[in-house]
């Protein structure tokens, strides 16, 4: 019987950029004007937790003036002829927006809150959220955002998907944080690996790639055709 392919589509912050969001370490390691620290990390949460929930609350408030570029509708136009897993580092929901099926957050999402007491309870969240907004058990909520220093709960199962690629699409992404950035590690030896970044040339992989060096929005529209054309 005829298999469809397996391809992963492993995407940063850079997928977005076209749409108007902020990368993360393009601004001298800032982000929105703050150090990362102070606003993705459990001790910033504890330093000053107002201006944690400002800080998610205008970048929440931010996806409603945004829209999926033609790299996120290329990805989800790859589900005709593959079978296609989308890992992002990204907590904005354009992938979602931009109808891929399968999307994986490996870092949370925006529009998700959790309980600080019990993590399990997690709620959709669209409006800002407030000092005094609680879960079920009484404790405050918090944005259902893995930090630095928390684990990454959806490696595993990001994990398994790599093993089974026969290609990968590692698209606007430093590839300076992890666990995420050994993601390829994983990957079987004769998988195709594309990187798709206009630094892509400087990027530091663990593994082979082929680098095209090029913005997401020109670039990967391009390369979904090709694939198409190639294996679909
Ligand atoms: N198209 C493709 N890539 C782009 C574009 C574009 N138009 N514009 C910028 N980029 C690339 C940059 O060259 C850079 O390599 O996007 C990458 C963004 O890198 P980072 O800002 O480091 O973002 P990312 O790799 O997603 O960060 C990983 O760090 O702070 C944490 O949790 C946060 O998920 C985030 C993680």
């Amino acid at each position: 019987m005829y298999e469809k392919k397996k391809i992963i589509v492993l995407t940063g912050a850079g997928i977005s950029a076209e749409s108007g969001i902020s990368t993360f370490r393009d601004a001298g390691g800032l982000w929105e004007g703050h150090d990362i620290m102070e606003v993705a990390s459990p001790q910033g949460w504890r330093k000053n937790t107002k201006l944690v929930l400002d800080f998610y609350n205008i970048r929440r408030r931010q996806l409603k003036n945004v829209e999926p570029n033609p790299a996120h509708w290329a990805i989800s136009y790859l589900e005709n002829n593959f079978d296609v897993v989308v890992i992002t580092q990204n907590v904005d929901n354009l992938h979602e927006r931009a109808k891929s099926s399968n999307i994986i957050h490996l870092h949370g999402e925006l529009l998700k809150v959790r309980s600080t007491k019990n993590e399990s309870l997690v709620y959709e969240w669209e409006t800002d959220l407030q000092l005094g907004d609680y879960c079920e058990e009484g404790a405050q909520l918090r944005p259902h955002i893995v930090w630095f220093g928390e684990d990454v709960p959806m490696m595993s199962v990001a994990i398994s998907h790599v093993r089974q690629a026969d290609i990968i699409l590692i698209i606007g992404t430093s590839l300076l944080v992890y666990p995420a950035a050994r993601l390829v590690d994983y990957a079987k030896p004769d998988a195709f690996i594309y990187l798709i970044d206009p630094k892509a040339d400087e990027i530091k992989s663990q593994r082979a790639v082929i680098p095209i060096a090029q913005k997401a929005g020109e670039a990967v529209p391009r390369l979904v055709n090709e694939l198409i054309e190639r294996y679909g």
